[in-house]
């Protein structure tokens, strides 16, 4: 084995973790019979009526259709809790840890349904039916998980809008997906400061007048009942609900979840996740890539507003009957130790963040880490983003004592939970590599003309069978979905990444080849940003691109033409970047906003994002033919311009 693999210390391994053997066994079964090898995974769930049926999947477009265990019934939230209450009743579900590091509280499983059935009864009480949307704009915390599985419960689709969007990016995903509840919370905490989620609600609803009700938790004791007869209380209102909702029968593929996410092009799509694939790939993941046993606590630290949170904060460690950790907070309050005050005050032996928060928390030395024990820590994950390998070795080293793993999982919100990861008592790690596909899960690689490509190479990264998590469609728009993930290679699902497969089959995910941006492990299409920008009345055109960013790994840098007689000044920048961040919300904030008199354009107007692109990464010296542009001489005014500043 060549030394720059990490060999897991045969410690990790414990009686029912999988071993290399145990993986090679699963490759093997699955290569021998898949439909006996998927349906593994459909037995791991609880049906009303079981399945007989595995797979119905063609990528072809004139014959297009993914269904998985797809004449079965079951109800989600009764997987994910009523099964094991029988034996579990007791144990904890979920730890809430508050961002006020004086509060935290346990709820176990018998906890956990009595709420979800109450919410449940309540959902049904304010007229919601299945198949109904309803948007949830919560912080982290209990509330959140209880009303999406009372939304499972009830057979509703649940639409979760994170609590960093602005009202407009509300309004616009309550329009798109036709919900008319929103639930919410008066007010949410990160960091010590308030965050204005029913004041925000109440701004997005001037514009979605089909909305009935908003069912408001009390976070805090923040007035939040501005609109009579509309505005529902939650507290209030569950006084009168029964604990016992019995769980509806839903179809294998009925809808579960929409969750907004952004693509290359025009607003973020609804990316529709369907019942049972869902839940077993979710299930069968996290058990699998976290190693997860009876016993283990287990903390994820995405938010429930983003697919990490959906998979494996909520549907994925309860499926499993496991202990789910919700951190409320952020890494840095009170003080940059607070993600490590975490493990050891709930004994954490399972932790999974973003890459950006690790290489944020780097900067601050290794003291804040090192004044915590973790000892309780067995294995650590890494998801959103390339992980660099100084900021995987910085886990490994200082955050895991050289003892831990660290599983690097490569997945989307369109492939529900994770496809390409470490098995982490199987599989030699290597620094900044997702290692190899799931068993089950087929990858490829293919060139710009869609040539598969073998061995050792480079390309765009394809899937070219399905798996039980697929998404099946973009909510109300099928000919998008169609269009977005299967039309560029045909009978292939493109995943918009470009990868390298070294020379032992490990996949290097080298980014998106698209116009879509990760800034700190959250996903922006560049169009999103440039239409916020041309709404303000100074700006007449704008081109964004991503560039190299130390902490956010890609920053977001903003070309923009002002109106004539505009003046670009330092405020107007500060203007603008208010402007994008109220559009949006705050983690579209432009880190450089240059103003740009021209922008380069083929002679047909289409502007050469490649050359802007290149200008923002600084890397001018080989900028490829601009002799097509419209007027070439743009081009050398940008590169002066954009000196000094990213
Ligand atoms: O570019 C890949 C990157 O994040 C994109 C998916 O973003 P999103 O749908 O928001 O889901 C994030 C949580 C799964 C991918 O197309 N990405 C995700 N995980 C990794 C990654 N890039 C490199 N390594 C990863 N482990």
């Amino acid at each position: 084995m060549p030394d720059h693999f990490f060999r897991v210390p045969g410690d990790f391994i414990r009686p029912g973790t999988l071993t290399a053997g145990g993986l090679q066994a699963q490759r093997d079964r699955f290569a021998a019979d898949p439909e006996h090898y998927w349906r593994g995974l459909g037995d791991s769930l609880d049906w009303i009526h079981e399945y007989s049926q595995v797979k119905d999947v063609s990528f072809d477009r004139a014959d297009f259709r993914i269904r998985w265990f797809y004449d079965g019934v079951l109800n989600v939230s009764a997987n994910c809790i009523d099964r094991h209450l029988r034996t579990r009743a007791d144990q904890t579900a979920i730890i809430f840890e508050g961002d006020d590091p004086g509060v935290s509280q346990h709820i176990t499983y018998a906890q956990l349904s009595e709420a979800v059935n109450k919410r449940a009864n309540l959902l049904k009480a304010h007229g919601v039916k299945k198949g109904d949307r309803v948007t949830i704009y919560m912080p982290m915390v209990p509330e959140a998980a209880y009303f999406m599985l009372a939304c499972a419960r009830v057979g509703a689709v649940h639409s979760v809008v994170f609590g960093g969007f602005s009202p407009d990016s509300i309004a616009g995903r309550i329009l798109d997906c036709q919900s008319d509840i929103v639930i919410t919370a008066n007010e949410g905490l990160r960091g010590g400061k308030t965050i204005p989620l029913k004041a925000n609600v109440d701004l997005a609803l001037l514009q979605c007048p089909n909305v009935r009700h908003v069912l408001v938790v009390e976070h805090t004791p923040a007035h939040y009942l501005t609109h009579d007869g509309r505005d529902i209380s939650v507290p209030k209102a569950l006084e009168s609900m029964s604990a016992d909702c019995p769980p509806e029968p839903m179809n294998a593929e009925d809808p579960l979840f929409i969750l907004y996410t952004s693509g290359s092009t025009g607003k973020p799509k609804g990316v529709l996740h369907t019942t049972a694939g869902y839940l077993a790939w979710a299930a069968y993941t996290h058990q699998t890539v976290f190693d997860y046993q009876d016993g283990d606590v287990y903390w994820c630290t995405a938010d429930i507003g983003w697919v990490t949170g959906h998979s494996y904060v909520l549907y994925g460690p309860l499926a499993n009957g496991g202990t789910t950790l919700m951190f409320e907070g952020v890494p840095n309050y009170p003080t940059v130790s607070r993600f490590w005050q975490v493990i050891d005050k709930h004994q954490v032996n399972i932790f999974y963040t973003a890459p950006t928060a690790i290489r944020a928390l780097m900067r601050d030395g290794e003291a804040p880490v090192k004044a915590s024990s973790r000892a309780s820590l067995r294995l650590l994950g890494s998801v959103g983003e390339p992980i660099n390998p100084e900021a995987w070795l910085w886990y490994h080293k200082v955050v895991g004592d050289s003892r831990c793993p660290i599983v690097d999982t490569w997945w989307q919100t369109e492939t529900g939970g994770i496809l390409i990861s470490p098995v982490p008592g199987a599989t030699p790690l290597k620094p900044g590599s997702a290692t190899q596909p799931l068993p089950g899960v087929q990858p490829c690689l293919v060139d710009a003309e869609g040539k598969v490509l073998d061995g050792a190479t480079e390309g765009n990264l394809c899937l070219t069978d399905s798996w039980p998590g697929q998404m099946r469609t973009v909510f109300g728009d099928h000919a998008r979905f169609l269009e977005t993930y299967f039309s560029t290679y045909p009978g292939m699902y493109f995943t918009g990444d470009g990868c390298r497969r070294d020379e032992d089959g490990y996949y290097w995910i080298t980014g998106r080849v698209d116009d879509v941006l990760n800034v700190s492990g959250h996903r922006l299409g560049t169009a999103e940003v440039e239409s916020a920008l041309v709404a303000h009345s100074d700006v007449t055109e704008a081109a964004v691109v991503g560039y190299p960013h130390d902490i956010k790994g890609q920053g977001i840098w903003c070309y923009v033409t002002l109106k004539q007689g505009v003046e670009g000044t330092d405020a107007l920048k500060v203007e603008l970047r208010n402007w994008v961040r109220q559009e949006i919300g705050p983690i579209a904030s432009p880190d450089v906003i240059q103003f740009a008199p021209g922008l380069p354009k083929t002679r047909s107007g289409k502007i050469m994002r490649r050359i802007l692109r290149k200008i923002a990464e600084g890397d001018t010296s080989n900028l490829g033919d601009i002799s097509t542009l419209a007027d070439p001489s743009v081009v050398a005014d940008l590169i002066e311009g954009a000196k000094g500043l990213g």
